[in-house]
């Protein structure tokens, strides 16, 4: 057992946090962005989501009918694509599909649109479907790491509408969790809150997962022995997982 103490800081960054209108971005650490492939260098996604992404779209046999359509953006580029997006479509339009600027995931680096390839391919609502190789990706996807960030249903906790072109880098488990709960990251650090989670992993391996609160202060962890991996949720809140293996 090790114990760690983190600022409050600490609690706005990790691949955990959530970013919507009622949990504005509150970091600027820099982000470890690469290029989510070489035929879209200037498409920039965190390293660990780029290289999760180009495995999943690898396994499901999706390099050439799977096309990256917009990664990373900054603040200024969000801003441009809400101002752009409200003068051809309007309010209404652009708050269901663009998020305020200060509260995209897209800012994160761990969000990724995606489309099927085509002729034209729309930048604010890309087709990528349910079926065929879209769909295929959309089935592995939770294994790699990634949840389809905007469900039908979920509109009034997230407060966008259905994007089945978004996906969100949470990493594993998380990414199986939520999917196995039918949860949206709004809901996570809530179910979190109700008690520690387990969740087996290939290979034998077992993930466990906790949520510790904030303090004013400082936080005091205890991480068990092992691999950890601590995020913020930008919420309050701590998410630690601990990979072991299964006895
Ligand atoms: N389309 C999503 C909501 C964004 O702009 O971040
Ligand atoms: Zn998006």
């Amino acid at each position: 057992m090790r114990i760690v103490h983190l600022p409050k800081a600490r609690s706005a960054t990790g691949p955990l946090v959530l970013v919507d209108r009622q949990h504005p971005l509150q970091t600027s650490a820099p982000i470890d962005l690469i290029a989510v492939d070489s035929y879209h260098p200037d498409i920039l996604l965190d390293r660990q989501a780029a290289r999760a992404l180009a495995a999943c779209i690898q396994e499901v046999g999706g390099n050439r009918e799977i096309v990256p359509v917009s990664g990373w953006r900054s603040q200024a580029e969000q801003q441009r694509i809400w101002d752009d997006t409200l003068a051809a479509d309007g309010a209404s339009f652009t708050e269901k599909y663009v998020a305020l600027p200060g509260c995209s995931e897209h800012q994160t680096g761990l969000a990724i649109d995606l489309g099927r390839t085509a002729g034209k391919i729309d930048f604010i609502r890309p087709a990528f479907p349910y079926d065929g190789i879209c769909g295929a990706f959309r089935k592995a996807a939770a294994a790699y790491g990634f949840i389809e960030r905007y469900q039908r249903g979920k509109e009034p906790l997230t407060g966008i509408a259905p994007e089945p072109w978004h996906f969100r880098y949470v990493g594993t488990p998380h990414a199986m969790l939520m999917e196995a709960n039918g949860l949206c990251l709004e809901e996570y650090a809530g179910f979190l809150q109700q008690g520690p989670c387990s969740c087996p992993l290939p290979g034998g391996r077992l993930a466990q997962v906790f949520y510790v609160p904030c303090e004013e202060d400082e936080t005091e962890i205890q991480l068990p022995d092992g691999c950890c991996q601590i995020s913020g949720d930008n919420a309050g809140g701590f998410i630690v997982t601990a990979w072991g293996y299964l006895e």
